[in-house]
């Protein structure tokens, strides 16, 4: 049975546009465990556009599924990620321009610093996922940077234009899973997906995991708001 981790980000971009303390990013976590997530995702992203310092701290403290820092490798994120201790942390590339990270890590062009992210945070006791491009040669890379896990990007599939390309991406992404199972490597996926275009997924048994963040949190917007919108008039009548 494959688990779900999901992606608070925007929990945090919500509080982040007024600089405020709600919503909680925490009790989002906490919220989403109770639903059923096997696990929580955040990206500290270098320009801590959503989540910020106190909320990795905190949910370290807080989630007791599985928490999984996504991260870039630099050596500030490096060294915040070693005294948190997250359960993993997914090394991703990341640039301040992007609306969201945009592709997958480039390992194969950049094994031994990768490589060397990877051991500094093995040593300290944090499982490492690597996300990649549904690219066998990434994946051969992955498992030669010493990766536990990697994470396929699903991007591509989930921005194709046509129900061909969307068959193809996904082939891309069951043959990438294929081979880093067969290399010892544990498979995840991610980015893109949706209510809509996920459940194809579940066809391939190597995956593990699926990371999902933006489609739960914008039903979640919707499905939340009559409620929220009721408590406000109620509020007002009273
Ligand atoms: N996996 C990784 C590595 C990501 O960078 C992201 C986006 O932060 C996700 C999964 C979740 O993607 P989405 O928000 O599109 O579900």
């Amino acid at each position: 049975m494959p688990r779900l981790s999901v992606n608070i980000d925007h929990v945090a971009t919500v509080r982040e546009a007024r600089k405020t303390f709600e919503p909680e990013p925490v009790a989002a976590a906490v919220m989403a465990q109770l639903g059923g997530a096997d696990g929580i995702i955040v990206h500290l992203r270098e320009d801590r556009r959503h989540i910020q310092d106190r909320d990795v701290y905190l949910l370290k403290e807080v989630v007791s599924t599985k928490l999984n820092l996504e991260m870039a490798a630099t050596d500030e994120i490096v060294r915040i990620a070693l005294n948190v201790k997250p359960d993993m942390a997914t090394l991703v590339p990341e640039r301040r321009e992007e609306l969201t990270t945009e592709g997958g890590l480039d390992v194969a062009g950049n094994l031994s610093r990768i490589a060397e992210t990877v051991s500094t945070l093995k040593r300290g006791g944090i499982r490492v996922s690597l996300f990649v491009d549904p690219s066998l040669d990434q994946v051969a890379a992955a498992k030669r940077a010493g990766a536990d896990i990697i994470e396929i990007h699903t991007g591509a599939y989930a921005e194709a234009d046509s129900e061909a390309e969307a068959e193809q991406r996904f082939r891309d992404a069951a043959v990438a899973a294929r081979k880093a199972y067969t290399l010892g490597l544990r498979v995840a996926v991610g980015h893109g997906l949706t209510y809509h275009n996920v459940k194809r997924f579940t066809r391939i048994p190597e995956i593990e995991e699926f990371s999902i963040g933006h489609s739960i949190i914008s039903r979640a917007v919707l499905v939340g708001l009559e409620r929220a919108v009721r408590d406000m008039a109620a509020l007002l009548k009273d």
